[in-house]
């Protein structure tokens, strides 16, 4: 699904260069979930930005089903975002002045989804995270971990195949965090996404059976087999 060779990115301003990614390999198959840890300044957000499309590298591939995301057109990139790729963030960015239901569907307009089917596809969503009775609420009536729920809902109205989270716990407290990192887990196997989850929660991280760590814009990346009883002896 992901293939990503020699990944670099370098801001320059003025005479002040950063290498926030100093050359990523990384290889994601559709399906696996990666959490990712590290430092703050060590490249997190700016491999997610990588994968999303976001960004460009300043050299290397980001190859997504085989496709070079650095060699597309902004309107090609754009596309692919729209349909592929959904993000959610550390802050929920919902429209203040929409509904919940407003909101989800929202992304959903530049696909060009018919009206009809906008609303359906939203329900269905806000259903989804736990949200059908609130379709009607502004940000405003909601808590945090319920718009945070209305963002994921947004995301994955469209269908998307990869899963992009960028700190989406950051602005929660403990018992919401749990509450929010265990729904998208379960979306995750729901939807056999590819589920990419940047968090600096030791909790999760610990639990992860692929933890990756970026420090300095590099990554290491760390397998654990889930400790397993050992087999019976036979008598
Ligand atoms: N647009 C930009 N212009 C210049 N420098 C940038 C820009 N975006 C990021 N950087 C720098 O790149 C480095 C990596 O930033 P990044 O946001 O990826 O870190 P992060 O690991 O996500 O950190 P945090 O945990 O604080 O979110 C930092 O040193 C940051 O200052
Ligand atoms: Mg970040």
């Amino acid at each position: 699904m992901y293939e990503l060779i020699g990944v670099t990115k370098r801001y320059q301003r003025g005479q002040e260069r950063v290498d926030a990614l100093a050359g990523v390999d990384l290889t994601l198959a559709q399906g696996d979930r990666l959490v990712i840890q590290g430092p703050t300044g060590g490249g997190k957000s700016t491999l997610l930005q990588m994968l999303g499309g976001l960004d460009r590298p300043t050299s290397g591939r980001v190859l997504l089903d085989g496709t070079d995301l650095a060699g597309l057109s902004e309107r090609r990139l754009t596309a692919v975002r729209g349909r592929t790729i959904g993000f959610v963030f550390q802050s929920f960015n919902l429209i203040p002045t929409l509904t919940a239901q407003e909101n989800v569907e929202t992304a959903l307009v530049p696909l060009g989804v018919r009206p009809s089917e906008r609303r359906g596809r939203a329900v269905e969503a806000l259903e989804s995270v736990g949200l059908g009775a609130r379709l009607g609420h502004l940000p405003s009536e909601l808590s945090g971990g319920q718009q945070q729920r209305v963002a994921i809902a947004r995301a994955l109205v469209k269908r998307p195949k990869v899963l992009l989270a960028d700190e989406p716990t950051g602005n929660l407290d403990e018992s919401m965090r749990d509450e929010i990192v265990d729904l998208l887990e379960g979306l995750w196997k729901e939807h056999g996404l590819t589920f990419v989850l940047v968090t600096h929660d030791s909790a999760i991280a610990r639990r992860a059976p692929r933890l990756a760590t970026i420090r300095k814009g590099r990554i290491t990346i760390e397998e654990r087999r889930p400790v397993s009883a050992p087999d019976p002896v036979e008598a």
